[in-house]
């Protein structure tokens, strides 16, 4: 303890974010469905350009990301020269709330929303302020009510996390035609891969200059070990943020393996269908177990249970199955348990361990 040493205002009020677990002590066989990783990692093309930047890490990476950049225009017809890469989607979050909000700024966000956007706009000193959800999903009118002159920043994840539910273009458009003059709309695209022939708001940056996209390589992708995501938005945004982007954010690694990743669209098409199937069936498989959840467009669902202590039991006798879930808790959802969509086994596994906890034969 130093009197005299002192953090900025807010920091020490942040509560540490909580990673999903990765392990349960005496338990073998386990399978990690807390983080919403994709079950299936990387495309191959991925690791080999992983594997191929050994020869150059030596080397400092570049500081523009270029070939990044138009790997991911191309892919999604964006302008590269609007594009932002960060060391995750939370960089990109970091550097939009170290750039737009400060000491008596508003940062908003929803009821469920991602952590770190709450971590974020305190780490800049400013006030996060937490919006109710309708029924587990964004309320656009709620958020416009609690927008003021102080309010700088608003996220939204779509599809969200941990609740899996999604609002309508049309809504997103309201939101962001709604929000006043000084204040960015962020449209979270973490889960956005899932969504058959989404466009995450890309169309709608394209008709206004408040508005700004996260996306990540960490979910559909596989590679969220290796933590690299974009943002897109009006240039004067993405020159706000490249002013405070460390030049050599990203290493030759990052940036190759997810150029390899992003130009794999046949990989990404698998991935996306075979989480839509799994999840499908596992959704269905739970409700007959009388553990019911809202209509999922990402990559894990959330299950609902009678009550805090029954959520947490389960996760209990799923622990010792070997089996990791994330409890919500801190997402105020105490009686919700979010499980990532893995594999058809550890579906399975999962479908037939909540079962016995149901006590159904
Ligand atoms: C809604 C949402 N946004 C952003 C992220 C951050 O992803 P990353 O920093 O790995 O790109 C996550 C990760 O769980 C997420 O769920």
């Amino acid at each position: 303890m130093n009197d005299h040493i002192r953090p900025q205002p807010g920091i020490m009020d942040i509560a540490l974010y909580e990673g999903g677990k990765a392990s349960v002590a005496g338990v073998a066989n386990i399978v990690k469905l807390s983080s919403n990783e994709n079950p299936f990692g990387p495309s191959d093309r991925a690791k080999e350009a992983f594997q191929r930047s050994a020869h150059q890490l030596h080397r400092y990476p570049s500081t523009d990301h270029a070939a990044l950049r138009e790997a991911i225009a191309e892919t999604h017809g964006l302008d590269p020269a609007r594009i932002i890469c960060g060391v995750g989607s939370d960089e990109i979050i970091h550097f939009l709330c170290q750039a737009y909000a400060g000491p008596k700024d508003e940062v908003v966000y929803t009821e469920h929303g991602f952590l770190m956007y709450r971590i974020s706009a305190m780490a800049a000193g400013a006030t996060p302020v937490e919006v109710p959800e309708r029924e587990r999903t964004t309320d656009v009118d709620a958020i416009l009510r609690a927008c003021n002159r102080r309010t700088k920043l608003v996220f939204i994840a779509n599809p969200n996390n941990p609740t899996g539910t999604m609002i309508s273009a049309a809504e997103v458009e309201r939101l962001a035609k709604g929000l006043p003059p000084h204040a960015i709309l962020v449209l979270d695209g973490a889960y956005a891969e899932y969504v058959e022939g989404f466009d995450a708001g890309a169309a709608l940056i394209e008709t206004r200059d408040n508005v700004v996209m996260t996306r990540t390589f960490s979910k559909i992708y596989g590679l969220g070990g290796l933590r690299i995501g974009w943002g897109y938005g009006p240039k004067h945004i993405i020159d706000v943020l490249n002013r405070i982007r460390g030049p050599f954010n990203l290493s030759n690694t990052q940036l190759d393996a997810a150029e390899a990743a992003v130009r794999d669209q046949d990989y990404v098409a698998k991935c996306r269908a075979d989480n839509a199937r799994m999840r499908h069936w596992l959704a269905e498989a739970l409700a007959e177990l009388g553990v019911p959840s809202d209509t999922s467009m990402a990559n894990f669902i959330l299950a609902r249970f009678a009550s805090p202590d029954e959520a947490e039991a389960c996760d209990i006798f799923l622990q010792s199955q070997g089996l990791i879930v994330r409890r919500v808790a801190s997402y105020k959802l105490p009686n919700c348990l979010r499980i990532t969509i893995g594999d058809e086994a550890a579906c399975r596994r999962v479908a037939h361990a909540i079962g016995q906890f149901k006590g159904v034969k």
